[in-house]
């Protein structure tokens, strides 16, 4: 039916004769010509029809927006006056000499290159309209591209490419599971995988040394734009490599594919110790296109009266940090009052300022709510300390170091982005020595996933827990986390040992991982690896707003698919063959599926 795609025409093609199929973009008739834009998933041409081709004529004038034609007809120069520049095929357009209508199709619910006017649930409702826009067409032809290189990557990199269950138990990557009802194992429910992680350590148990798999994984959690419910990851398990060894290949094959797909060279990435990260840019994924620091200033506010500030630099647990924003003086009042409201949004309880208009003068040259609570030397000391020069702006941040490393954390990205402060396109790095836990009410957690090895012997872990450092690594790219993996723990021993400090006990550990455990008796290898989140690295690489733009069929907001109306009730007979008995009555279940 097709002989080549309407977007793939070009000068070479003039004089041809060819068949096209696809959709009417747009059809317009100038004065007993009638031009039509056919579009494909390659691009659009012009195709014109004149009243000469009387019948084809007739037909072209019934044509309605998103109609499937089939066209014959021979490729034309355009005249010089009518060469559409911003069109990939302008130079040439369509004679048509055939038309067929291959189907008609009711007037759509938005049109293609307005969008935008309509809500995002009207267009996840009709996504099968929203992604023949050519964005969405572009995004998922290269997921596709990259996909492929990642495979040819590994392929050539000797990893083998193995399915793990999707009906399966529990996996500790921290969200909520979603469950699945056993019919035949009454009470009882499967879990759908939060990520592979336990079957990729048990395949290298069983010696396969290098496994990959383009896993699709599933999390309850609360959704952003770069999280969703059901996500796909690039997972990896390696066996006998190092943490150097590790991200050495999955450096590269990131490197290669930003080469090969985009023509971008992303050079060596650097790394950085967690600490590091989060005393300078109060994140453990630092976007290093921006140029801003946070700065210490705890020790300089240990004995000021004003207690906003004095509090949390008592508190061990607490943080006092400055962040200069050079020439930020020329931020309006009002948009400093807005950086207040956003950062309240992390738990920050206001957000102090130092104006600096004339540094030698400490005490007319400054603006700020906090000076007068401030003795002069430890205001001079503060703008000493973060190289303060006229016409900057100095925030404060003075909470629990969570908040204030959250909140000046974010303040920092927004800033970069109001104020466009980027020093480079793209910035790489590796953020590693991880704590191994992180405090959770009155006990500790695994910050990763329990299975992470820690860098020291078991009984310093024993001893140490809260300083304890792990063998784990996230890679990151322009302040998003790309992936994250770990050497695992390999010894019962020391298994055991992370499972004391965690609190698990006996009963919870057969219960949850009795397999994993078992399974580390039996000859398990040294072995670690990670995964990346392929639909952010997507996210990044098309320089998409969500991940939503790059997954076909993705959920709202509120972890709902509009056009399919999932989740749905279910009939009574189902639920009884499932043994289970609704709390409420169906049509009550049912969920709002609402978007963002
Ligand atoms: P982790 O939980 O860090 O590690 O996940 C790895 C990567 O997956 C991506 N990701 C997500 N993407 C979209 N939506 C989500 N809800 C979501 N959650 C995570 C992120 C993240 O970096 N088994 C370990 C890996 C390992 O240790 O080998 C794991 O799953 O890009
Ligand atoms: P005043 O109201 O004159 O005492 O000034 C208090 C100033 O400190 C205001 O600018 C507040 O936004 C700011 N502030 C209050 N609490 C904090 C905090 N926890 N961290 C940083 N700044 C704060």
């Amino acid at each position: 039916m097709r002989s080549v795609y309407c977007g793939a025409l070009n000068a070479s093609n003039i004089d041809q004769e060819v068949s096209l199929c696809g959709w009417v973009d747009r059809r317009r008739d100038h004065g007993g010509v009638i031009f039509i834009d056919l579009r494909d998933r390659d691009g659009i041409v012009q195709v014109v029809f004149d009243p000469d081709g009387e019948e084809n004529f007739a037909l072209a004038d019934k044509v309605r927006t998103e109609y499937v034609l089939s066209v014959k007809g021979r490729v034309r120069a355009r005249s010089e006056a009518t060469v559409n520049p911003n069109m990939a095929t302008g130079e040439v357009e369509v004679y048509g000499t055939e038309l067929e209508i291959l189907n008609v199709s009711e007037t759509p619910p938005f049109q293609l290159d307005s969008h935008t006017n309509v809500g995002e649930d009207v267009r996840l409702t009709y996504r099968y309209l929203d992604l023949r826009r050519e964005k969405m067409q572009e995004n998922l032809r290269f997921r596709s591209k990259v996909t492929s290189a990642v495979r040819n990557f590994l392929d050539d990199n000797d990893f083998l490419d193995i399915e793990t269950p999707i009906l399966t138990r529990a996996t500790p990557e921290g969200a909520r599971d979603y469950l699945v009802p056993s019919r035949t194992h009454e009470n009882c429910f499967f879990a759908l995988p939060q990520s592979p992680q336990l079957f990729k350590q048990l395949l290298m148990v069983s010696g396969f040394d290098r496994y990959y798999q383009i896993a699709k994984c599933f999390r309850d959690e609360d959704l952003r734009a770069d999280r969703q419910p059901e996500f796909t990851q690039i997972d990896i398990e390696t066996s006998f490599l190092n943490e150097d060894e590790i991200m050495s290949i999955t450096e590269g094959m990131v490197r290669k594919i930003f080469l090969d797909l985009k023509g971008v060279d992303l050079g060596d990435f650097p790394r950085m110790p967690y600490s590091e990260a989060m005393e300078k840019y109060g994140s453990d994924k630092p976007d290093l296109r921006i140029p801003l620091q946070l700065t210490e200033i705890k020790d300089l506010m240990q004995d000021v009266e004003f207690k906003v500030f004095a509090g949390p630099a008592k508190d061990p647990k607490g943080r006092v940090t400055a962040l200069r924003v050079p020439k930020g003086a020329e931020i309006p009042r009002k948009k400093v009052d807005a950086y207040g409201k956003f950062v309240s949004i992390y738990g920050a309880r206001g957000l102090a300022y130092i104006k600096v208009n004339d540094k030698s003068d400490i005490e007319n040259g400054l603006q700020s709510p906090i000076i007068k609570h401030l003795p002069a030397e430890v205001v001079q000391a503060v703008l000493d300390r973060v190289e303060a020069e006229n016409g900057d702006l100095i925030f404060f941040g003075a909470d629990s170091a969570k908040v204030v490393s959250e909140a000046l954390g974010a303040l920092r990205c927004k800033l970069g982005e109001d104020l466009n402060l980027y020093t480079c396109e793209w910035a790489p790095l590796w953020v590693v020595d991880f704590p191994m836990f992180e405090e959770a009410g009155s006990g500790l957690t695994a910050l990763h996933h329990p299975f992470t090895a820690p860098s020291c012997s078991a009984q310093e872990l024993k001893d140490n827990p809260e300083t304890a450092l792990s063998r784990a690594y996230d890679m990151v790219l322009n302040g998003t986390e790309l992936g994250g993996g770990s050497i695992r723990i390999h010894r019962q021993e020391m298994q055991q040992t992370v499972f004391d400090v965690l609190g698990i006990g006996e009963q919870e550990q057969r219960e949850k991982f009795g397999f994993l455990l078992d399974a580390l008796k039996y000859g398990a290898p040294p072995h670690g690896g990670l995964a990346f989140g392929l639909d952010r690295l997507i996210m990044l690489m098309t320089d998409s707003e969500s991940i939503r733009d790059v997954i076909a069929f993705p959920k709202t907001q509120t972890a709902a698919c509009v056009m399919t109306d999932a989740p749905g009730a279910v009939d009574k007979q189902q639920l009884d063959e499932l043994h289970i008995r609704l709390k409420s009555k169906v049509s009550e279940v049912k969920p709002s599926a609402d978007s963002e």
